[in-house]
């Protein structure tokens, strides 16, 4: 039904809207999802759907509208009826080429970057890593992922989108995400099969779980580390009216991609290693917080969730046991990588902006609703369903000194074979180089733009907790690669994701962008350098979360490590710092010229 003859069948508007708002929120009584309900159906979301969403849910209007303000999913300008997102991240878009046959749809369609076209048939744009680095280059079409572009697909799309094929009727295979598991070591041997850790966990007691999980020393998979048994210990004697579990599977480090997989080919253990959680803790109630780029597993994930209801893992009494209850919803967000941050995760489950909450207190004392809430990453979570299962000795058998037990890595950039590879944590990078089949190459980013980037002297360094730590994104670059383009690349992502709370991120992400934008551009001196290196060691040390602590990371590893990169694109002139043909660009683009005549030079 299109829209005009659906809103000719209500009296109005307001009611049509009602009707929506009533139903999706009868079925999912989240406000994101209720948003994006909406944005689905109307292609945008008016300030009379706000109201009525912000009545509807009993919440203040201006906190609906900041919502759909602070998410880059949600537009209060109408979009069109294909949204086509290219991804613009370092592996697909940048190295991959995404970039420039973004720019190839857009002439095939007349469209520019970031426009709805006239007729309200398409729009276009680009996003931050959409998690498929291991495909080439890729774009979401109504939030469903087609990887593996290149020039005659993007000459079929433009042409599907010509004709409004509607998108059940494009080539199915285009819509599927091989795993590309390449090296399976503990957790990717096999998916558990339905029970098989839960029938272990009761067999141990809540105690004795949660005293394997001490024992077994597993640290937190999703970058920093942590003692999962100390997180839950402390969650489990946490005083509050209910206890919750959370999965973080935001997944929004650029070059990391193992979450997708895990979710997409391992949900089984997943959840088994959430309601193992559960028990050890005392929560009834679960969450996975999906990020929207993964959208597209949610059907997959419910029925998961579905058929361990129906084999009595989930919900009354799990396995028989009366004093046993627990159950998982799936929450899906909206496109900001800042919610990959624990709090921010736990300020959005709760229909907010994801914005970081001061700490302490922390979640395991005071998360999701106020209460005690542990917050663990997919594979952890994985993780601890094999050390219920087989014991904390097993686990314990494998790894280094404080690093036990394996990591799963997202491996993308310039290397034969991209993917999932799983080694125990100790392992060389010139190994894992080695199995991918990387030559020439020039440096490593490990554990995405908030990681480290490293240059062939550090090859033989390893990946554990007291070297080179990482969430499990592996990008490689050739000698044929230009770093400065990198580094770029990721100064702008950070800016873009920054989410504006606090002056020091905030301000100094957009500095730090402007002048390497400066510098890349061949108008940057060793004035500018310096004064990158004072903004990037303030935004460091005086950000209020690890966004903005770790944002100039690639600036500051670059500088150390490739120092050529940035000084060979430096004027060594009396070159004025100013450029003053790019600040008339805003003015030549209001004023639609472009001509010799509208440039300085
Ligand atoms: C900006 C930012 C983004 C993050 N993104 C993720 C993420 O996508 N997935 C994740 O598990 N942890 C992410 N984290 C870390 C989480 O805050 C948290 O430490 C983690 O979910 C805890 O789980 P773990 O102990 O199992 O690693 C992020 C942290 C920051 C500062
Ligand atoms: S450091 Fe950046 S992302 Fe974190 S709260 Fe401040 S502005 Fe937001």
């Amino acid at each position: 039904m299109s829209m005009s003859s659906a809103v000719s069948n209500f009296s109005n508007m307001t009611d049509l809207l009602r009707s929506v708002i009533t139903r999706i929120y009868a079925e999912s009584p989240y406000l994101l999802h209720v948003l994006y309900a909406l944005q689905r159906k109307f292609l945008h979301i008016s300030d009379e759907a706000v109201r009525e969403v912000a009545a509807h849910l009993d919440l203040p209007t201006s906190q609906v509208d900041a919502v759909v303000e602070f998410y880059a999913f949600f537009h209060k300008i109408p979009r069109g009826r294909y949204d086509i997102l290219f991804s613009n991240c370092t592996s697909c878009g940048y190295m991959a080429g995404g970039v420039d046959l973004m720019a190839m749809f857009g002439r095939r369609l007349g469209i520019a970057v970031g426009k709805t076209r006239g007729d309200g048939l398409v729009s276009m744009d680009q996003t931050s890593c959409i998690g498929m680095c291991d495909h080439g280059a890729a774009l979401l079409v109504n939030g469903m992922p087609i990887t593996s572009l290149d020039g005659p697909m993007i000459d079929s799309i433009a042409a599907l989108v010509e004709a409004a094929t509607p998108l059940e009727d494009w080539p199915a295979e285009w819509f599927y995400v091989e795993g590309n598991i390449r090296v399976s070591g503990l957790l990717l041997k096999d998916d558990l099969s339905e029970g098989i850790s839960l029938r272990a966990m009761l067999a141990l007691g809540a105690v004795g779980s949660l005293s394997e999980i001490i024992q077994s020393g597993l640290r937190g998979r999703g970058g920093a580390g942590f003692s999962t048994g100390m997180k839950w210990q402390l969650c489990r004697d946490a005083q509050g009216a209910a206890h919750y579990v959370v999965c973080n599977a935001d997944e929004g480090e650029p070059g990391t991609f193992k979450d997708r997989v895990l979710l997409h080919s391992y949900a089984d253990s997943l959840f088994e290693g959430m309601t193992v959680c559960a028990f050890a803790i005392g929560a009834k109630q679960g969450y996975l917080y999906l990020r929207a780029e993964y959208r597209y597993l949610l059907s997959h994930l419910q029925s998961v969730l579905t058929r361990r209801r129906e084999l009595g893992l989930l919900g009354v009494g799990i396995l028989g046991q009366p004093g046993f209850s627990f159950d998982i919803d799936i929450v899906v967000g909206a496109g900001a990588y800042i919610c990959g941050e624990e709090s921010a995760l736990i300020e959005s489950l709760e229909g907010k902006r994801g914005i970081p909450r001061v700490r302490p207190p922390f979640p395991v004392t005071h998360g999701y609703l106020g209460q005690p809430t542990v917050v663990n990453n997919v594979e952890t979570f994985i993780a601890a369903a094999h050390i219920v299962l087989r014991g904390s000795a097993w686990f314990r058998a494998v790894g280094t000194g404080k690093s036990v037990g394996s990591k799963i890595l997202s491996i993308s950039g310039d290397c034969a074979a991209p993917g999932i590879y799983e080694y125990p944590f100790g392992v060389t990078i010139r190994q894992v180089l080695d199995d991918c089949g990387a030559k020439d190459v020039l440096a490593v980013q490990i554990g995405g733009p908030s990681g480290t980037l490293i240059n062939r002297a550090e090859f033989d360094r390893r990946l554990d907790f007291d070297d080179l730590s990482t969430g499990g994104s592996l990008m490689i670059f050739n000698q044929a690669r230009d770093l400065l383009a990198v580094i770029v690349n990721f100064a702008h992502f950070f800016a873009h994701e920054s989410c504006g709370f606090c002056t020091p991120c905030r301000v100094g992400t957009t500095l730090l962008k402007n002048g390497l934008d400066k510098i890349a551009g061949g108008h940057g001196t060793q004035y500018d350098l310096d004064e990158m290196q004072r903004i990037a060691a303030l935004v460091k040390y005086r950000s209020h979360c690890g966004l903005g602590q770790t944002a100039a990371n690639p600036i500051l590893d670059g500088l150390q490590r490739f120092p050529q990169a940035f000084e060979q694109r430096l004027v060594h002139s009396d070159e004025p710092h100013f450029d003053l043909d790019a600040a008339l660009e805003e003015a030549r683009q209001v004023s639609h010229r472009d001509d010799t005549a509208a440039h300085i030079k």
